[in-house]
């Protein structure tokens, strides 16, 4: 039997190869943007939203090969989030999974490029799998999913409240909404459109939502925790960032070991619910069970 972390990095694996069919290929007219996007693109990192997009869908039978689509769609919004995140406007980092960040290699004109054509591939994929895709109205909605979770009822949303309320005081609701908005969103988006795809109702897809919520949840707060406890070796990108840049985080708020609580019961709650479907989900809990002492 293999172990858990072994199944894990050969998802990982099958996952990444997935994902970089999808990548745009490199040709010699607009060599620059493409090579820009790419280079953080194909820079490694966990992949873990198309990991629990195709975990999903798999807990839901799905068969269909437009997941591939999906996938590296999702997985193209994060890395463009990512992007745009460590340029000097924004949280003014400098590595970035382990390499430089896309601005200092490319500089900031080509790095905001790269984070627009990376967002717009994204809708370039998963329009293609609407408009030529198995289940086109799955599809559609799938991208309906993402589409506004990415934007300002979500990704989006939530890093302009993180900006605008940086170096002033808020109480934990803000930040809630903060940590739902930016992070939880995304992961949401990928649960949901593994559940859609694979021909789960709106029920069924409701309480995904949920479920990718309170893993969302936990998720930023361990991103948070990492900032302050880990190294950058091991991160692949800067610690004390948010120290940096005065965010308020779960930390600063309530301390480390009330933050590491929190981490635990975000995810048991995301577990219980999801061992509520009485569905094959033995990989996904194990997921969401290493996710908590994650430390990368
Ligand atoms: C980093 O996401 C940004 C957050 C939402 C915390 P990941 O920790 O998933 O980054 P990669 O994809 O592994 O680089
Ligand atoms: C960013 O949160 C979440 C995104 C939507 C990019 P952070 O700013 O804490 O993410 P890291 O720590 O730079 O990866
Ligand atoms: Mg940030
Ligand atoms: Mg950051
Ligand atoms: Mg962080």
């Amino acid at each position: 039997m293999m172990s858990f972390k072994e199944q894990l990095n050969k998802k990982i694996e099958a996952v990444t190869e997935l994902i970089y069919e999808m990548a745009p290929e490199e040709n010699e007219e607009i060599s620059v943007i493409i090579g820009a996007m790419n280079y953080s693109f194909k820079a490694g990192g966990k992949r873990l939203r198309p990991l629990l997009m195709y975990e999903t869908y798999k807990m839901f039978g799905g068969t269909s090969d437009d997941l591939q689509y999906f996938m590296a769609a999702i997985e193209m919004i994060h890395t463009y989030s990512l992007i745009h995140d460590d340029l000097p406007a924004m949280d003014n980092d400098d590595y970035r999974r382990g390499k430089l960040t896309n601005h200092k290699v490319f500089g900031e004109d080509i790095a905001i490029l790269a984070g627009d054509a990376l967002l717009n591939y994204a809708y370039e994929l998963m329009s293609k799998a609407v408009v030529e895709g198995d289940d086109i109205s799955a599809n559609a909605k799938a991208m309906s999913v993402i589409a506004k979770k990415a934007g300002i009822n979500g990704m989006v949303g939530g890093q302009s409240i993180d900006v605008k309320t940086e170096g002033t005081p808020i109480d934990e609701k803000t930040l809630l909404t903060i940590h739902n908005l930016k992070t939880a969103a995304l992961i949401e988006a990928s649960m949901m459109a593994g559940a859609i795809i694979a021909g789960a109702s709106d029920d069924e897809a409701d309480k995904i939502e949920q479920i990718a919520k309170n893993i969302g949840l936990a998720f930023q707060i361990q991103d948070d925790i990492l900032d302050v406890t880990s190294s950058s070796e091991v991160l692949g990108k800067p610690v004390m960032s948010d120290e940096k840049n005065n965010k308020t985080t779960y930390i600063t708020l309530k301390g480390l070991e009330e933050s590491k609580k929190a981490v635990k019961e975000y995810s048991d709650k995301g577990l219980e619910e999801l061992k509520a479907f009485n569905k094959d989900s033995a990989f996904l809990e194990e997921l969401f069970k290493y996710l908590i002492y994650r430390e990368k």
